[in-house]
Order: structure tokens, then C-alpha cells, then sequence
């Protein structure tokens, strides 16, 4: 009878193991199938966050000498979100620490808007445009030239409303 239970447990034993080790050979192949998706997982580059800049900062200012200022703080908001996002999934690349000379020239762009004043306003965002430029020159992107632009980007888009004000 006592060798029929030691067989018993024994065998109990062994079961409860191999169990094991199969549940943990299944958990490991999940963690390696999601692991291989979040690396194939598509990440938008630097590159692509600063084109999207360049649309903000260029509507900015149609909207900004227009005094749309509802369409302005939502411009310079959508400049500011780029940043963050910039910080978050592009912090591989170097020149990302060289984004902080950035901040006080959105935040006065921002015044100018909360203000309503359109002088400042037109005054801050060369200095923000200046500061574009800058931060290329400091990364050898000095080929890469922002300037305040002359026709607004698109034709579909009103940027004087009354209303706005
Ligand atoms: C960290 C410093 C830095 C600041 C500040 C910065 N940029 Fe850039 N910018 C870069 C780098 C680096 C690249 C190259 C990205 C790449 O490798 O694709 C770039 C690329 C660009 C491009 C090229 C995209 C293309 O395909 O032509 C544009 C446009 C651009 N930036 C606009 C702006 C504007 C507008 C501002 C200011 C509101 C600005 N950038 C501020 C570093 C900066």
C-alpha cells in the first residue's frame, strides 16, 4: 500500500511540474510575441513630428495676424503637444535635449495670443521662428531654413473670422 502512494505522489509530482514548466514555456511565448510587437510596433521619427510642426507654426501665423485667437491658442497647443510627444518617443536621438531652447519662445507666442495683442504676437513669433532656426543650426540642420510664410498652406482652411476674436 505505501509503495502504491509513494507511486502516486510521485507521479502526482512529476505532473504538477511538467504542468508547470508548460505554463511557463506558454507565458514566455506570449511575452516574446508581444515583446516582438511593441518592437515592430510603427513609432513616428523626429522628422515627422517636425513636419507637423511646420504646418502648426505655418497656420499660427495666418491665424495669429488674422486674430482668430481661438484658432491661434489652438495652434500653439498642437505646437506644444508636438513637443511632448517629441520628448516621449523620439528621446533616442541627441538633439531632442537641445528642444528645451524652444520653451520660452512658444510660451511668448502663447502670451501674445491669451494678450490678443497682434503686435507682440508678430514680434514673438519671429523670435520663435528665429529659435527654429537656431536649434537646426545647432544640430547641422543648418540647411533647413523656417521662415514666416508668405501664402497660408492650405486653400480649404478660413483663417479671418469675426467671430473668433
Ligand atoms: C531640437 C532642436 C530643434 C528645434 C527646436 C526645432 N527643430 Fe526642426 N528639426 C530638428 C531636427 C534634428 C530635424 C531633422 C529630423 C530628421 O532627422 O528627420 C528637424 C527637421 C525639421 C524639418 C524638416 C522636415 C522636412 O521633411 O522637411 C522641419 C520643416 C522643421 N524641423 C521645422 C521646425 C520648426 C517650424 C521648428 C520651430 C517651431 C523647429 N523645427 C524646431 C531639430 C529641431
Amino acid at each position: 500500500m505505501k509503495k502504491i502512494a509513494f507511486v502516486f505522489l510521485t507521479a502526482a509530482a512529476f505532473f504538477s511540474c511538467s504542468q508547470n514548466s508548460n505554463s511557463n514555456q506558454y507565458l514566455q511565448s506570449q511575452i516574446d510575441s508581444l515583446q516582438s510587437q511593441i518592437n515592430n510596433a510603427y513609432k513616428p521619427g523626429l522628422g515627422e513630428f517636425m513636419s507637423d510642426i511646420q504646418v502648426h507654426h505655418e497656420k499660427l501665423w495666418f491665424a495669429g495676424t488674422a486674430q482668430n485667437w481661438r484658432l491661434a491658442d489652438f495652434e500653439i497647443h498642437e505646437i506644444m503637444e508636438a513637443v511632448d510627444d517629441i520628448k516621449t518617443y523620439a528621446s533616442d536621438r541627441p538633439e531632442v535635449k537641445n528642444l528645451v531652447m524652444l520653451q520660452p519662445a512658444i510660451d511668448s507666442v502663447n502670451n501674445s495670443i491669451q494678450q490678443k495683442n497682434v503686435v507682440s504676437f508678430e514680434r514673438n513669433f519671429l523670435t520663435l521662428t528665429n529659435t527654429c532656426n537656431n536649434c537646426h543650426q545647432s544640430v547641422n540642420y543648418n540647411f533647413n531654413k523656417i521662415k514666416i510664410p508668405d501664402t497660408p498652406p492650405f486653400s480649404n482652411q478660413v483663417f479671418k473670422i469675426d467671430s473668433a476674436k
